[in-house]
């Protein structure tokens, strides 16, 4: 590790099966940055609590999702996985600065606005849902935080919770910044449409050689264009484009073919993984997080020590 490397921490909402978008929007990206960086990665089991009501699904989508980074080779030496509900700290600081941050101020949130514009109910901890996060990263003198684009309000509201706590009580938090990867922007799904696991539209990441097959084939094409763009804007997530501009030419509308192509690259891709998940068991996945919330707990309760003095409760 580099001196300048950075305390990183980001979450995952544990959400059941992975898609390729997600893979190349957010799990590679953040990957790579614990490679030169080191820190904190947290499966977000009670923000999930949010919207799931499945006790067994949660369980089963921890384990998962876990595995998936594993799997995708996250670096243990410098990132400690481990659950949110197992550093009790969180819950304890998201509560002091719900009492510092006002009603109108979260109710400016998009994901709050959404679910009411929807119509739809929204429980009282989707609400204060920005402040379980703000503890989340201000917890562990965070310097950066990778997310994709639909969380950089609520990384803006860790740094408002973290700037009202030091006007009141002095100095305390460092504002943490995020880290929005530019590089890949959004994965289209297998109807042009971005991929999403709300639209029925992904390619799962783990998914067998048949699994991938099925969905490649399923990929709209449009005969009006030069070239299949739907199949293209995935296959350059694989190849080089240089490569592919060799490949589309010399296959020039025929659109089996060059699915069949990216169907077999996508699976020499994954493959690797696919073989290093299948010998992950569950109790090693349930070490590592042991492991790591082990060490997560020790930086959470130091901070929460110093918090505890300041605002008054330690007598
Ligand atoms: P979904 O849209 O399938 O429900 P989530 O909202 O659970 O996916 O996304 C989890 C993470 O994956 C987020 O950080 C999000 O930015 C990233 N992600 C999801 N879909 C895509 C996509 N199509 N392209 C790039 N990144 C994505
Ligand atoms: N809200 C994030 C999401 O839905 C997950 C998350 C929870 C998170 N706590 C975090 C991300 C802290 C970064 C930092 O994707």
């Amino acid at each position: 590790m580099s001196a300048a490397s950075k305390r990183i921490l980001t979450g995952l909402q544990p959400s059941g099966d992975l898609h390729i978008g997600n893979y190349f929007g957010t799990i590679k990206p953040t990957i790579e940055l614990f490679e030169e960086n080191s820190g904190f990665l947290m499966v977000a089991d009670y923000h999930a609590l949010t919207s799931s009501k499945d006790a067994e699904a949660l369980r089963s989508n921890i384990i998962e999702n876990a595995k998936d980074y594993l799997a995708a080779g996250l670096n243990l030496e410098n990132a400690s996985l481990f659950q949110q509900s197992s550093v009790p700290e969180h819950t304890e600081l998201a509560w002091i600065f719900d009492c510092l941050v006002t009603v109108p101020f979260l109710m400016q949130s998009h994901a709050y606005k959404d679910k009411i514009a929807k119509g739809l109910e929204a429980n009282a901890g989707l609400f204060t849902y920005p402040m379980l996060m703000a503890a989340d990263i201000l917890l562990y003198d965070t310097d950066l935080v990778p997310v994709g684009e639909d969380q950089r309000q609520h990384v803006e509201y860790a740094r408002e919770a973290a700037s009202k706590f030091n006007n009141t009580y002095g100095q305390t938090f460092k504002e943490p910044k995020e880290l929005i990867s530019k590089t890949v922007g959004v994965v289209p799904g297998t109807d042009g449409q971005k991929m999403s696991k709300s639209y029925k539209n992904t390619i799962p990441l783990f998914s067998s050689r048949e699994e991938i097959q099925k969905a490649v084939m399923s990929i709209v094409t449009d005969s009006s264009g030069e070239r299949p763009e739907n199949v293209y804007a995935i296959h350059r997530l694989y190849r080089e484009e240089t490569d592919l501009a060799a490949l589309y030419e010399s296959n020039k509308g025929k659109y089996q073919a060059l699915k069949e192509s990216l169907a077999e690259d996508i699976d020499a891709f994954v493959a690797p993984m696919r073989e290093k998940r299948a010998n992950i068991s569950d109790n090693d996945v349930k070490r590592v997080l042991k492991d790591g919330g082990e060490k997560a707990r020790a930086v959470a309760s130091a901070t929460m020590q110093k918090i505890r003095e300041k605002i008054g409760v330690i007598i």
